[in-house]
């Protein structure tokens, strides 16, 4: 007889995001005259830059003769994309990653799920509260979790995030193996500086831990002095996985392009407390079940390098700034407090009632579409979170309905 991974059966019937897809659908179809503004998912709306275009299709030409054409790729991504990363994303900013420890996928979110495939079953789990759910739900599946009571997993340590430590959990009284960190965070914008960052860094290399770092909006930095790469921090090679993605700077939801970093020198213990490197663990993983993402896709991400392709992806997010920046000056003015939104595309409102029921009255009053709080974890419970990916147009529209919706 066959049996199933009774974890799943822990999970809440369907993802976050699906979840809110299907009520908004469903909403159309009573409401077809309603014109819906999607501030939800953290989807880009804007096109790719045009060199990103350019070189997809002079790789796709490429593609197209014999001599041109290329057949697997190696799994870890193509040289001339490994180090226009290296170069750009970290040696620029003082980070000593190099080429080879750059491991280019099709996204953030499957690689921050199957990276925790290297460890136990029973590696400790520190999650924020709020948090990405993707974080949460790969370690129910995996079995890393008991049963989900009074809003929470058991056998989780949740690091909250909330109001009274402006967002930046603190380090946990009992002790984890593994810590998932996102700076700029989703979803509640919020930063951190390098000397907050740093603490979890020495944190975990006193306790023998590792950290996972979610980066993936680091081109919404404005703040010169905030960490972009946790790799800027001394001592983060040997304790820290990081994770990038194409997508939410230069638009690649759709395209798919993103890396992971995993530094020579970073480990993990096996049972006998030897100290186990986790470079080569992961490149096994990654040449077993990966195939490597296609040749014009990394031809396409390459170009965000380029000089063209720096001053597009730069425009683009400077382009969802200015829509995050007009979202918190109109909560503002309507009297809401909130964090986030100044570097990062994500603003984080405190809705003072019932997240989904705050959720409800935008769809239905105002057509708009937020993330309700709730979603993300107990301490999104009476929050919302607004996103900043759609054109000015639609935000600035979306902000008087919402206005007058509450008026
Ligand atoms: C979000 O809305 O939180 C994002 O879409 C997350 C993601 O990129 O998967």
């Amino acid at each position: 007889m066959i049996k199933i991974n009774e974890n799943y059966l822990k999970l809440e019937a369907s993802y976050l995001f699906s979840n809110i897809a299907k009520k908004v659908a469903a909403f159309q179809e009573t409401n077809p005259e309603k014109d819906i503004i999607r501030l939800g998912i953290g989807d880009v709306t804007r096109a790719l830059p045009d060199a990103c275009t350019h070189a997809f299709h002079t790789a796709i030409d490429e593609m197209s003769s014999d001599a041109g054409f290329r057949g697997y790729g190696p799994e870890q991504g193509y040289d001339f994309l490994r180090q226009a990363i290296a170069k750009n994303d970290f040696q620029a900013r003082g980070a000593d990653i190099s080429a080879d420890e750059i491991f280019v996928s099709d996204g953030a979110k499957c690689d921050s799920g199957n990276i925790q495939e290297l460890f136990t079953t029973d590696a400790k789990i520190a999650i924020p509260d709020p948090v990405y759910p993707v974080y949460l739900d790969t370690n129910v599946m995996a079995g890393r979790t008991g049963n989900f009571e009074d809003g929470r997993y058991e056998g989780i340590i949740y690091l909250d995030a909330t109001k009274e430590n402006n967002y930046i959990p603190t380090l946990p009284d009992e002790t984890p193996d593994l810590i998932y960190l996102c700076f700029p965070n989703n979803p509640t914008g919020a930063t951190i500086s390098k000397e907050g960052l740093k603490t979890w860094v020495d944190y975990a290399r006193e306790h023998k831990a590792l950290i996972l770092f979610d980066a993936a909006y680091e081109a919404f930095i404005r703040d010169e002095s905030l960490p972009k790469s946790i790799y800027e921090v001394e001592g983060a090679k040997e304790v820290a996985i990081e994770f990038r993605s194409f997508s939410k700077n230069a638009g690649f939801t759709g395209t798919r392009c993103a890396y992971t970093v995993v530094p020579r020198e970073c480990a993990a213990f096996d049972a006998q407390g030897g100290k186990q490197l986790l470079h080569p663990l992961w490149n096994r993983r990654h040449c077993t079940k990966f195939n490597g993402v296609s040749y014009p896709v990394q031809r396409a991400a390459e170009a965000v390098y380029s000089e063209a392709g720096k001053a597009q992806t730069k425009n683009l997010v400077a382009g969802y700034l200015k829509n995050a920046d007009h979202i918190a000056s109109e909560m503002k003015n309507l009297g809401f407090s909130f964090e986030g939104g100044d570097n990062s595309p994500y603003i984080w409102i405190e809705a003072n009632r019932d997240s989904w029921e705050f959720f409800d009255t935008l769809l239905t009053d105002a057509g708009v579409v937020c993330t309700p709080g709730a979603g993300f974890g107990k301490c999104g419970e009476g929050y919302i979170r607004l996103s900043a990916f759609n054109s000015y147009e639609n935000v600035v529209e979306a902000m008087k309905r919402i206005k007058k919706a509450l008026a």
